[in-house]
This record gives structure tokens, C-alpha cells and sequence, in this order.
């Protein structure tokens, strides 16, 4: 094979995101699109010369990989469908919004030998990326860190503000950044949670205190409805007479030293495509499945992922500190 054949199901947001960028990369081919909305689908198979199909069935007939980019609590169904079906499978964030579904959908894509990769995005904003050079090649051994990640609303799409579709606040948005700390930091070994509720029907204000298998410890703040204060999303790193701040996926700020001498790396230029991960994180799951490269961020990224969200809510549920097995 050296060309792959793309299905889309989900024709919102993100599905017209990938579907723009995966138009853009040479060895892929955006072929069908389905969504429960047909008017969705075939807006967005106008936009990408692709056909707008009836049904996941029919979509699944004529593909060799699907991104499923509807909202999350179908993630799980859509998912199993594929890899039944030989599809090699992207899933957004978050992979399922439960361990049991997580689970399953682990175990099934180690038992197939099709690429899974999951849509943590972050892991390809070149901010991040530079935090994590900065703390491999300076070998800072980071001792600490606070993270914010908020939004201003529940509200667009309608579906965010819904428990029942999202799986909570969590599952939806501080589901990134529980990936991220695990990405820079290290395994986590306990989640302390406290949180509040205000504008929506759920806890929708978080406090947080992480530790990690390394020593280091974190604190991470998310609030569904701060407004939109840039930056709404910021991860501050301290070691050893060091500190690296992001601001957004717009810049990092690298400050070292006793003197004020600061590093500042900007990302303001890039386009949202580039500056969030998301044309990266596309074209490495093609290299994947056509050079059989690594998967970056594999079903068991997504399961771990999911696991750190459902400790979180244990922990606010039970007041206790929940640890996990080393
Ligand atoms: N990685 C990121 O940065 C990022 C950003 C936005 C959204 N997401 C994730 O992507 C998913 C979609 O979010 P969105 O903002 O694009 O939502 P959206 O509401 O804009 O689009 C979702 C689309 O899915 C369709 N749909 C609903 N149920 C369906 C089903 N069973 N089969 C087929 N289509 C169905 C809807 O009609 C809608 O057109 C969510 O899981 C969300 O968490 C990730």
C-alpha cells in the first residue's frame, strides 16, 4: 500500500480540521465522510472532494483508515467497528469516557495489527515539544510544576455542557493536559482532587495536586468558565535555579540561572494547524501506517489517560488521595 484511503465520521470542528489537513498530505486520500447530520456530511465531502456517505457500514466498506471525530461517549462503538472491519483507527480525545470502554478498545487494538493513535494533540504543538527538548537536552530534572487549563464556557458546541455525552469536564478539556503531565513528567503515582461547582450541571471547577514516579509534584488548575484570559492554558516547570513557562501553544519563556537572562521561543507565526499539533499529529499517523514509524500516541497513551480522569473524579468523590499501582 502506498497510499492510505481516509474515512471521517464526525463532520464538525475537527473532523473539518483533519479533513482540510489530510487533503493537504500527499500519500493521503480523504474518500468518505459520514455524520448523523447528512447536511454535515456533505458540506464538508464538498470541501474535500470526497463522498458523503449514508452509514458508518457503508463508510467502513471503502476505507483503510477512519478518524473519529464525533462527540466523545461514541468514540468507544465507532472504534471497534473499525478495527473489526481491518481500519486502521484515529480516535480524539478522549479515547472513551470510561476504563471498562477504554479497556476494550486497548485490548482490541493489541490484539490487531492496524495502527490505533489517539488525538492528544498537544503532544505535536511545537510549544510543547521545545519544554520537552528544554528538559531532555539542559537534563533539568524538573522538581515541580503548576498548570493551568481553562475555558470560558460549556457552551459551543452545545453537546460540552451535556455530562451525559462529554463524560464530564475532565474527560472533555483537562483531559490534555493529564496526557501532557504524563508526557513531560513521568508516570503519576496519586491524584488528590478538590472541586466546585457554578455555571454547569457538574463540577466545573477544579484544584488538583499530582505526584510522580520521579519525585517531582504538580499542582494543575481547570475551571470550565474563567472566560477565555489569555493565556487560558499554561504549564510552569521549576528546577534547579530554572523555570520554563508556556503561554498557550504560542510561546515558551526559559529563564536559567542566578542573573535575569531570559529565552524567549515564538510560535505566534505558525498557523493554529501548525502551533496546535494537529498537521503533525496527522502526518505521523499516515507515516504509521505507511512506514510503519512508531505509533505516537498509542491506545495505551489513551487508556492511561482516561484511567488519570476517572482517578480524579474518585478522589473528588471520596475526599481521599488515590494512588496508583507502581
Ligand atoms: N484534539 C482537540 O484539540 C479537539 C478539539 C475539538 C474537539 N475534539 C474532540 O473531537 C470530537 C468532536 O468534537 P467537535 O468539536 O468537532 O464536535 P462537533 O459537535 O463540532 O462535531 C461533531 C459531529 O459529529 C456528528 N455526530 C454525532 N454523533 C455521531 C455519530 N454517532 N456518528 C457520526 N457522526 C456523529 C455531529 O452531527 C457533529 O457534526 C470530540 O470527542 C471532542 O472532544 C478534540
Amino acid at each position: 500500500m502506498n497510499r492510505v484511503r481516509i474515512g471521517i465520521v464526525g463532520a464538525g470542528f475537527i473532523g473539518n480540521m483533519h479533513a482540510r489537513i489530510l487533503a493537504e498530505i500527499p500519500r493521503a486520500d480523504v474518500v468518505a465522510i459520514y455524520d448523523r447530520q447528512s447536511d454535515r456530511a456533505q458540506a464538508l465531502a464538498r470541501r474535500v472532494e470526497a463522498e458523503a456517505v449514508p452509514s458508518l457500514t457503508t463508510l467502513l466498506e471503502r476505507v483503510d483508515a477512519v478518524y473519529i471525530t464525533a462527540p466523545n461517549r461514541t468514540h468507544p462503538d465507532i472504534a471497534l467497528a473499525a478495527l473489526d472491519r481491518g481500519c486502521h483507527v484515529f480516535c480524539e480525545k478522549p479515547m472513551a469516557v470510561s476504563l471498562d470502554a477504554a479497556r476494550a478498545m486497548l485490548e482490541a487494538s493489541e490484539h490487531s495489527d492496524r495502527v490505533f493513535q489517539v488525538g492528544h494533540n498537544r503532544r505535536f504543538a511545537p510549544v510543547y515539544q521545545k519544554v520537552k527538548e528544554l528538559i531532555n537536552t539542559d537534563h533539568l530534572r524538573p522538581h515541580s510544576a503548576h498548570i493551568k487549563m481553562n475555558r470560558g464556557e460549556l457552551l459551543d458546541p452545545p453537546w460540552v455542557g451535556r455530562p451525559d455525552v462529554t463524560g464530564g469536564f475532565l474527560y472533555e478539556t483537562t483531559i490534555h493536559m493529564l496526557d501532557m503531565v504524563r508526557w513531560l513528567f513521568g508516570e503519576v503515582t496519586s491524584v488528590m482532587v478538590v472541586g466546585s461547582s457554578h455555571e454547569y450541571g457538574e463540577v466545573d471547577d477544579f484544584s488538583m495536586l499530582l505526584t510522580f514516579a520521579s519525585g517531582m509534584h504538580a499542582t494543575l488548575a481547570s475551571s470550565a468558565d474563567a472566560s477565555w484570559f489569555f493565556p487560558f492554558e499554561r504549564i510552569e516547570v521549576f528546577a534547579h535555579h530554572a523555570t520554563i513557562e508556556t503561554q498557550e501553544m504560542v510561546c515558551v519563556t526559559y529563564t536559567e540561572g542566578l542573573d535575569p537572562r531570559v529565552t524567549t521561543f515564538s510560535f505566534h507565526q505558525l498557523s493554529r494547524e501548525d502551533q496546535w499539533g494537529y498537521r503533525r499529529e496527522d502526518d505521523a499517523f499516515i507515516r504509521s501506517i505507511l512506514d510503519g514509524a512508531p505509533v505516537a500516541v498509542s491506545a495505551r497513551d489513551g487508556y492511561k489517560a482516561v484511567e488519570l480522569v476517572e482517578a480524579c473524579y474518585r478522589s473528588l468523590r471520596t475526599g481521599e488521595r488515590i494512588w496508583f499501582d507502581a
